[in-house]
């Protein structure tokens, strides 16, 4: 399997927020922007591996300002790290601001995915080719996380 770079696998969505995605407030239903970043997530997880891989979890979720009805809403998946059968995704949420183009940050998060052989069991992933120091910095802090958390059991 070839490494592959995290802009291989780099994925951008653009959702219009309608009122059925808004709360009593007017303001996006916060499972909603968690659908949207599981899509997200799901799509730059499918480009590195090739096929479809699950979500095993959801963490580090912060939604940061609120959302509107009317909205543009960008999202950005990115691959942080590939281990053996599992990839840790950075995800962005920002409001683009249509008038002027400028986009400001709603919510974040980071997201394990890993992915299934045929026989539906975890399968190996191809490496992760880090191009930049911000790639290698991205890989690391992932790589600690995961020693962190499989550490504490
Ligand atoms: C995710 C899942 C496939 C893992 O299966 P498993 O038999 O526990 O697999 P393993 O213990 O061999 O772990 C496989 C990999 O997943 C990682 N993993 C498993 N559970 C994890 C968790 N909760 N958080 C982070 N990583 C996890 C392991 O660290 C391992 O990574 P590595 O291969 O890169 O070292 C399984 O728990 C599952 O099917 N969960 C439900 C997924 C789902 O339905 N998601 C929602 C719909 S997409």
């Amino acid at each position: 399997m070839d490494a592959k770079a995290p802009s291989e696998s780099f994925t951008e969505m653009t959702e219009l927020v309608l009122p059925q995605h808004t709360n009593a407030i007017g303001t996006a239903f916060g499972g909603v922007i968690m659908s949207w970043i599981d899509i997200c997530c799901s799509i730059a997880a499918m480009r590195h591996c090739g096929r479809v891989s699950v979500t095993a979890r959801i963490d580090a979720l912060e939604f940061k300002a609120p959302i509107k009805v009317g909205d543009v809403v960008r999202l950005t998946a990115r691959l942080n790290a590939a281990f053996t059968s599992s990839m840790e995704i950075g995800v962005r949420v920002e409001h683009e601001h249509t008038k002027t183009g400028k986009r400001s940050l709603c919510a974040n998060a980071r997201a394990t995915f890993v992915n299934l052989g045929e026989d539906g069991k975890p399968c190996p992933v191809p490496s992760l080719l880090a191009e930049t120091d911000e790639d290698r910095r991205l890989a690391a802090e992932a790589a600690e996380r995961r020693n962190e958390r499989r550490s504490a059991g």
